[in-house]
């Protein structure tokens, strides 16, 4: 059982370093087999707190209304959550789990801040309704083939660790709303202190609900790569230290041994 986790384990890891955000589906739904295997990974999503009340639901393009001109996708996640501390970092955690075993499917998928569930999904939960992902066949390459086609901050931008960094390369390919990467780690192999860059007044009006799902998709990634690298990991969430590093909000600790 334990074996079986990490060679599938393995694989999100492995799509870490391949995934892209899809807009252009073809407009058939996928096979029944395939979203019943959908629905199985949504069963078994990790969560980052327990203590969390969270449902995903598999909803059609008719359930969704966009906020801006969208070209539907056949298929959406809607991810809704109880409102305690940390829920929307855990929503990113758990959802991106799903984003990676898409991918590693070579089915595409794609976070989708700017749509909404359509009322009479909403009254189906008294959860918060927190982000969607789309999902479908791919009308477009699935995958990117290197690392070069990822548009992101280089290491040194995202942490001040010198050398031996490379264990933050997952987190640094992450996916975030409109690719801000809000991201910064201090530390070291042992121990990982995880920062959200507080954005400015303008941008916050926009990122603010979306910073902390980026947040909770990066802590993934570097959990992830950790466990696969076969060591334990903790993610404390329930330490956050104020004011800490000037210009940004601490998020978590990661103890790796
Ligand atoms: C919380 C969140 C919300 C997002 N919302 C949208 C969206 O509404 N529309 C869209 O096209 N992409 C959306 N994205 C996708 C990002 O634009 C994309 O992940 C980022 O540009 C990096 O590109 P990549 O995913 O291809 O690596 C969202 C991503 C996240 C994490």
């Amino acid at each position: 059982m334990v074996e079986t986790k990490s060679i599938e384990d393995k694989k999100l890891w492995e799509a870490i370093f391949h995934r892209k955000s899809i807009r252009k589906y073809k407009s058939t739904p996928l096979d029944d087999e395939t979203l019943s295997r959908v629905r199985n990974f949504l069963e078994e999503l990790i969560p980052l707190k327990e203590d969390i009340k969270t449902r995903f639901m598999l909803i059609g393009p008719d359930d969704i209304k966009s906020l801006i001109p969208l070209k539907k996708a056949p298929h959406y996640i809607a991810a809704f959550s109880e409102k305690k501390a940390g829920y929307r970092v855990n929503i990113g955690f758990m959802l991106e789990q799903m984003d990676l075993f898409l991918s590693s499917q070579n089915i595409g998928s794609c976070w989708v801040g700017m749509a909404q569930p359509k009322k009479d999904i909403l009254r189906e939960t008294t959860l918060e309704d927190v982000i969607l992902l789309s999902l479908g066949e791919a009308d477009e390459t699935v995958h990117r083939q290197e690392i070069g086609e990822f548009k992101r901050k280089k290491l040194e931008e995202i942490s001040d660790m010198n050398e031996d960094n490379g264990f933050l390369e997952p987190a640094r390919l992450a996916p975030s709303a409109t690719n801000n990467q809000p991201w910064y780690f201090t530390g070291n192999e042992n121990q990982i202190e995880v920062y959200c860059t507080r954005p400015n007044f303008i941008k916050a009006r926009v990122l603010k609900k979306w910073n902390p799902i980026d947040m909770g998709i990066a802590l993934y990634h570097l959990w992830l790569h950790f466990k696969v690298k076969g060591k334990n990991v903790e993610i404390i969430t329930d330490n956050i230290k104020k004011d800490e590093k000037k210009g940004y909000a601490h998020i978590a600790t990661v103890i790796i041994n």
